[in-house]
């Protein structure tokens, strides 16, 4: 749910309104290249996507690991019916979806050979014990691949203070929920700390500005604004900006959006680790 238009209830701190849905897709598709255009497995890796969500990383994945298998599901059937409706739609084959817990994960020990997780960690207020439990479903030798944000990366212009304000009022409210909306940057740590081996973080930067206005669109209008304005009610609720503050801190956060005013930069981190013995 954003800015509470569904009216369904907020279990984590972007919902699942439809508004949502739509931004996760703007989202996988925006930073497609950047993040995956090294992504690559082995002819008939059985890959195992936690927290599919609506499938937003399941089509990108399919498409590009068509020589794989790729199993995914997440705890919401809603979303798992969605992600299964992309999937159809886009025509792709070797694809088995459900709903389940991550926690509860109806898996055999040592089922897969790769894990693949994006931005799941960041919502979860223990993610240690969550790649615990996951490894237990890689084989052997099998390969972990980690995609999470980080918002203290960002900075953009204009800066205002209001801008700020806003863009720190996302970052507090996740924190509400129990979570670390700054994981990134503590990706290699945890990896290690779940056991995993070579663990390798790379780190990739969006910037966007007017010789950039895809990434403008895609990126900052369309995957950075309606996250923000997602916690507006919370913001609000809480006391952390007044009303007119707020309008205005979103206002400004979409002209950094904006060609030739604004510029906008965030920094993604990918990691890879080995499960060994
Ligand atoms: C920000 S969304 C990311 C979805 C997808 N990975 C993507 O990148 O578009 C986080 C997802 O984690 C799912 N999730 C949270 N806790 C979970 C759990 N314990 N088991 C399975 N899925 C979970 C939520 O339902 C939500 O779909």
């Amino acid at each position: 749910m954003s800015s509470g238009e569904s009216g369904e209830s907020k279990t984590y701190v972007h919902g699942y309104g439809e508004r949502e849905a739509q931004r996760l897709m703007d989202q996988a598709e925006s930073v497609r290249d950047l993040i995956h255009h090294d992504t690559e497995f082995p002819t008939d890796s059985r890959i195992l996507e936690v927290a599919c969500g609506v499938g937003a990383q399941t089509v990108a994945m399919a498409q590009q690991l068509s020589a794989c298998r790729l199993v995914s599901f997440d705890k919401i059937p809603q979303s798992v019916g969605l992600a299964a409706e992309r999937i159809r739609a886009a025509g792709l084959q070797r694809v088995h979806l459900l709903a389940a817990d991550l926690f509860e994960a109806p898996f055999k020990p040592e089922s897969f050979d790769v894990l693949f997780i994006n931005y799941l960690l960041e919502h979860l207020p223990d993610p240690l014990a969550a790649l615990t439990s996951l490894k237990a479903l890689l084989r052997p030798g099998g390969d972990l691949l980690v995609v999470e944000g980080d918002h203290g990366s960002c900075y953009f212009h204009p800066d205002t203070p209001e801008a700020i304000r806003a863009w720190k009022c996302l970052i507090e409210i996740q924190a509400g929920f129990g979570c670390d909306s700054e994981i990134g940057r503590r990706l290699h740590p945890l990896l290690q700390s779940a056991g995993f081996e070579d663990v390798r973080v790379s780190p990739r930067m969006v910037y966007a500005d007017e010789s950039h206005p895809h990434v403008q669109h895609q990126f900052v209008l369309q995957t950075i604004v309606p996250m923000v304005e997602g916690v507006r009610a919370e913001a609000l609720a809480k006391g952390l900006m007044s009303p007119i503050e707020w309008e205005k801190g979103v206002a400004d956060l979409r002209e950094t959006g904006l060609s030739s005013r604004g510029t906008f930069c965030y920094t993604f981190f990918k990691a890879s680790a080995r499960k060994l013995g």
